[in-house]
């Protein structure tokens, strides 16, 4: 199958320039990074370039806080996130800035068209502003006492103890984060893009069938509650590029931030005479274009990204792909446990293959949060990796290189299993294409498991005790080889580096179809060890070393001003607020840690209890209920809706899709919302701590739980 070449130009969401790679970030570049190899692989064109998010205001205060420049911050912090992008394989052809020449230049280009046709409005708002330091403060930067619950020392947009959410003109005894001074409200003129314009464009798109389904979703949301205005200035001072005709004022942040992904491409373009810029980004383009990016910004993606193109006159992209957040050993990465990893300590004591792999593993095209249990993660490597993949050229590789002088057979001993092998290269592209990556290296595992009870079965080392079997031992063990060359092609996106030790063992240079052909007769090299065990003592020392090196993630310093006129939720947005009059659904007394076990009950009392397998086909929050999610539930014979206490824990995306178990024989119930026809099975005492029922993979909805 020779298809025609594809023009592909890959990126993911640039990482702000003030503070390290961790390894929550890793998995968007670790996913884009599959799915460029696969492409390359394939023989497609297929162009990667991400750049670092240099501007805005805690890059301009982190500097101030170091005493040295911005411009002095953001060059070293580029530098040690490259090194750290090299380090874990990501294969990026060019990484950038965003205070680039070439970016000013585009920001420039693409607010003028907008402004010239009519597409930015001025208005004057208000804003906290901080007398000392004489600055305008983002939400943020803001601190005090929450107006819900009186909690000390909370930020300008949400209260971290009870989850209300408010602006920051509600708080009492207000301060600024930067000097300590009583904030004060003042006005400014800000330059506002009209993205209501392009609702009918983006309403287009959401229907277009090729969205991921959770992000149109989301989309349909964000429509029913109203396209806003948004502000793209900020007041001086501040990191970042001057507004063309209005000194004093900057682009915020977020608009020239993805701007970033084009001009990086342009300063690639320009190192390669080969590579026309416009021929990727002009309307009637031909070449592919795909971000991927977190769940966290997808408003900024699926928006005003698009109609800020569409109004300058370049391409839409052909896709965004969200993915979900990571969890380490269930929980949010945590400093306190060790579990809020950096890149850098990662690969400090672990093969960053490891980790590739493991996501991998992981992988779906859904927007699943995916959890980083480090104990799986151990398991799964060496089952996987070590003890099914490499296991089969070790076992091999030996007679080949002492008793036939490291030539294969030319003769292969299995024609139909070879075949077979080959012919699943279809749908494992298939696979890779549509990003379920997790269905692949189930698939590629289970053509290890063939090849090794294949020699399980014929034990070459046996058959190499008995002279006259010389001729079979030679064909088995190459038919060894020829099996573990299919799997390490296949796997070859995931684990580039285990990949190239695979390449000159064979001395062959894989591409995709490869795998068609075979190497009969061909000359290998001596086998050297592909890949040790997980040093579990590592992982061990890595949480150790994750206690005391990283620098407390302060939100505050991180992430750039969620303000009040950024309306993307923020991915774990807390629940609104304390005093709810729900019922909360499964939420136990919180007073006792354990509460006393029940009374004894007999098993037929317990077979009352009809428990299901159930699938979340759909969950959502509840207008007026600050707790409850309502959850849609198929129980393989129908589907039961579901309201469950359970939205200060759980975030809609992170549900659906899921399976979970549920009671299917509890007398429905009637609340305010609507009837909830059941209930969902889940521990802990509340708040954040509350965790469903989760069966293992292979449960069926519909199932019964005894
Ligand atoms: N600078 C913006 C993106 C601008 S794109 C034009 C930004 N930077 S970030 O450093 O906060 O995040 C970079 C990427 O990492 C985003 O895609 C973000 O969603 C992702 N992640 C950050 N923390 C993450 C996890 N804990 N888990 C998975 N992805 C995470 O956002
Ligand atoms: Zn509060």
């Amino acid at each position: 199958m020779t298809a025609k070449q594809r023009r592909i130009l890959v990126t993911n969401a640039l990482p702000y320039a003030n503070g390290p790679i961790h390894i929550g970030h890793m998995l968007g570049y670790i996913q884009a990074d599959i799915w460029v190899r696969f492409q390359r692989l394939r023989g497609n064109e297929c162009h990667f370039v991400c750049a670092d998010d240099a501007h805005g205001t805690p890059i301009m205060l982190k500097a101030q806080q170091l005493g040295i420049t911005p411009e002095a911050m953001i060059d070293e912090m580029n530098s040690e996130h490259q090194r750290d992008f090299a380090d874990f394989s990501v294969s990026f052809d060019n990484y950038h800035s965003t205070h680039s020449p070439e970016n000013k230049e585009l920001a420039t280009l693409i607010y003028t068209r907008l402004r010239d046709k009519g597409y930015i409005h001025t208005r004057v708002i208000e804003q906290l502003y901080d007398p000392e330091r004489d600055m305008f403060l983002p939400d943020r930067f803001v601190k005090g006492d929450c107006p819900s619950c009186g909690a000390l020392d909370q930020y300008g947009d949400n209260c971290d103890v009870c989850g209300a959410t408010y602006s920051p003109t509600e708080l009492k005894n207000p301060r600024s984060a930067v000097s300590g001074a009583t904030p004060e409200l003042r006005e400014s003129e800000h330059y506002f893009f009209d993205l209501p314009a392009f609702g009918d464009m983006l309403k287009a798109w959401t229907r277009s069938g090729s969205l991921q389904p959770e992000m149109a979703n989301k989309l349909n949301e964000w429509f029913e509650q109203g396209l806003q205005q948004w502000d793209i200035s900020r007041d001086k001072p501040y990191f970042g590029f001057e507004i063309p005709d209005a000194p004093g004022k900057y682009f915020y942040v977020w608009l020239d931030a993805p701007i970033g992904y084009m001009s990086s491409f342009k300063n690639y373009c320009e190192r390669r005479s080969d590579l026309v810029f416009e021929d990727f980004w002009k309307t009637d383009s031909d070449a592919e274009v795909y971000h991927f990016i977190g769940k966290d910004i997808i408003y900024f993606h699926s928006l005003f990204w698009p109609a800020m193109l569409k109004g300058a006159d370049f391409r839409q992209p052909t896709n965004v792909w969200a993915h979900g957040f990571i969890t380490v050993n269930g929980t949010k990465m945590s400093k306190s446990k060790g579990t809020f990893i950096m890149a850098r300590t990662y690969l400090d004591h672990l093969d960053p293959e490891y980790l590739r792999y493991y996501f991998a593993a992981k992988l779906t095209s859904r927007i699943d949060d995916l959890d980083l249990n480090l104990t799986d993660f151990a398991q799964r490597v060496n089952a996987d990796l070590v003890g099914k993949v490499v296991n089969i050229a070790s076992r091999c590789a030996g007679f080949i290189s002492k008793k036939f002088h490291g030539k294969l057979s030319e003769h292969i001993a299995e024609p139909a299993m070879l075949k077979e092998f080959q012919q699943a290269a279809d749908s494992l592209a298939e696979a890779y294409e549509q990003r379920e990556f997790s269905r692949a290296m189930r698939d590629i595992m289970k053509l290890a498991d063939r090849a090794n009870e294949y020699i399980a079965v014929k034990e070459p080392w046996q058959l190499a005790k008995d002279e006259n079997k010389a001729q079979e031992v030679h064909d088995v063990c190459s038919m060894g080889i020829h099996l573990f060359r299919l799997i390490m092609i296949y796997l070859t996106p995931v684990v580039p580096h285990l990949a190239a030790s695979a390449q000159a063992f064979l001395n062959d240079e894989f591409r995709w179809d490869s795998a068609q052909s075979t190497l009969t007769g061909h000359a290998i090299n001596k086998f050297k060890p592909l890949m040790q065990r997980v040093p579990t003592e590592k992982i061990d020392a890595m949480l150790d070393a994750s206690k005391t090196n990283t620098p407390a993630p302060d939100a505050a310093a991180n992430s750039p001003e969620p303000s009040a006129n950024s309306p993307e939720p923020s991915a774990n947005s807390p629940e609104p607020s304390a005093n709810s009059p729900e019922p909360s659904v499964n939420s136990p007394e919180p007073q006792a840690e354990y509460e006393p076990l029940a009374a004894e009950i007999t098993f037929d009392d317990f077979a009352k209890v009809d428990l299901r397998v159930a699938k979340i086909v759909n969950a959502e929050a509840v207008e007026g209920a600050d707790k409850l999610l309502k959850l849609t539930l198929d129980i393989g014979t129908e589907t039961r809706q579901v309201f469950a206490g359970i939205k200060s824990a759980y975030s809609p995306e992170q549900l659906i899709g899921q399976l979970t178990v549920m009671v299917a024989n509890l007398q429905p119930r009637k609340m305010r919302f609507g009837l909830s026809e059941g209930m969902v099975l889940a521990a802990g005492p509340g708040g954040k701590d509350i965790y469903i029922l989760n069966p293992h993979d292979g449960a069926q909805p519909g199932q019964r739980v005894m």
